[in-house]
């Protein structure tokens, strides 16, 4: 491999809180290096289309706060099939372009390794997803900031279910992950979270909110991740609920993408700007095929396909801790 000259960085899948930080991060970094940065729009989709800007430390001035992302992001199609790829392939080299930093989550990683595999392109992946379901890092980009807001919203939803003596169901994203659910769900002190990673079955969804009526309490809110598997979606478990329980006047609150926006915390922001860095010096480095990660609050790196395929384990004590703390 050449020495590293120029660089791209682009934004890919669902968007999170922080993406901004870290893009900022990899063009500060570049800067600090000497190495051009050049930002590629809409993922994939602008690669193969040759959507690129040049950035320079100047365009990333005042980003560090705001949500979403500058280079817009995209799930594409045509990324997919290996005549987009070998089009995205020749955009790159048209443009002299060494090597790729993808802030995104699984899915972006998958066409980054497939990418790599077929073009020998230097490839390193920052974890941008609210999902925190990758291999290699306690946390992702984005999902402290998405947690905090789902406590936010869940302690303003008590409000109305405790004024109203109401059950709730709150839904929150994760379609395959249960992170958010969990940490939001024991963080806002609900009664029962349902998620991906565990089926406890309906009847014990019963059981508990029937203990918690016994016990005197007069509202209650659960918390199901978007993907979880009793096989019910969240309109179905509240009628479900309803039916068997006429005596709770169930309600339903989907949090939604509102959980994928606003301003990062600084918890990562600080995780963005480290991650940018060690990507870029990795990349320098002439290393590939890596992820940039945080383990016990030091960065390390993954092997990018033991990253998507790893798996992020839950912690399954918090659904202990959540039942201790519901009676
Ligand atoms: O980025 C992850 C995520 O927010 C998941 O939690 C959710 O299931 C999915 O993206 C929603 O995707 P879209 O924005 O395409 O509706």
């Amino acid at each position: 491999m050449g020495k590293i000259k120029k660089i791209a960085v682009m934004t890919s899948g669902g968007d999170s809180p922080g993406m901004n930080a870290a893009i900022r991060s990899v063009v500060r970094t570049c800067a600090y290096y000497k190495t051009e940065c050049i930002g590629v729009y809409r993922g994939y989709q602008g690669m193969i289309e040759g959507d690129f800007t040049t950035l320079t430390a100047r365009n990333v001035n005042n980003i560090i706060n705001k949500g979403g992302t500058i280079l817009k992001s995209a799930r594409s199609d045509e990324f997919r099939t290996p005549a987009g790829r070998k089009k995205a392939y020749e955009q790159l080299k048209e443009h002299n372009i060494d090597g790729l930093v993808v802030i995104g989550g699984d899915g972006s990683f998958t066409g980054g390794v497939i990418f790599n595999k077929e073009h020998n392109f230097p490839v390193i992946g920052i974890p941008g997803t609210i999902d925190n379901d990758i291999f290699g890092t306690s946390h992702t980009i984005g999902y402290d900031t998405a947690l905090n807001t789902a406590v936010e919203a869940i302690d303003k939803i008590r409000d109305t279910a405790s004024s109203h003596n109401r059950l709730f169901f709150v839904e929150v994203m994760g379609r395959d992950a249960g992170f958010i659910a969990l940490n939001a769900g024991v963080g806002a002190g609900a009664e029962e979270i349902l998620i991906p990673e565990e089926n406890l079955g309906l009847e014990r969804l019963l059981e508990s909110l029937l203990k918690s009526r016994r016990s005197g309490k007069s509202s209650s809110i659960v918390v199901v991740a978007e993907g979880d598997k009793s096989g019910k979606n969240v309109f179905e478990l509240a009628k479900y609920v309803e039916d068997n329980m006429p005596e709770y006047d169930v309600r339903v609150s989907v949090l939604g993408h509102m959980q994928r926006g606003g301003s990062p915390s600084c918890f990562d922001r600080v995780l963005a700007s480290r991650l940018g860095v060690k990507a870029v010096e990795i990349l320098i480095d002439n290393k590939t095929n890596l992820m940039v990660g945080l383990k016990n609050n030091i960065v390390i790196t993954t092997d990018l396909e033991e990253a998507i395929t790893g798996g992020h384990e839950i912690n399954k004590e918090l659904l202990r801790v959540s039942d201790i703390m519901s009676t």
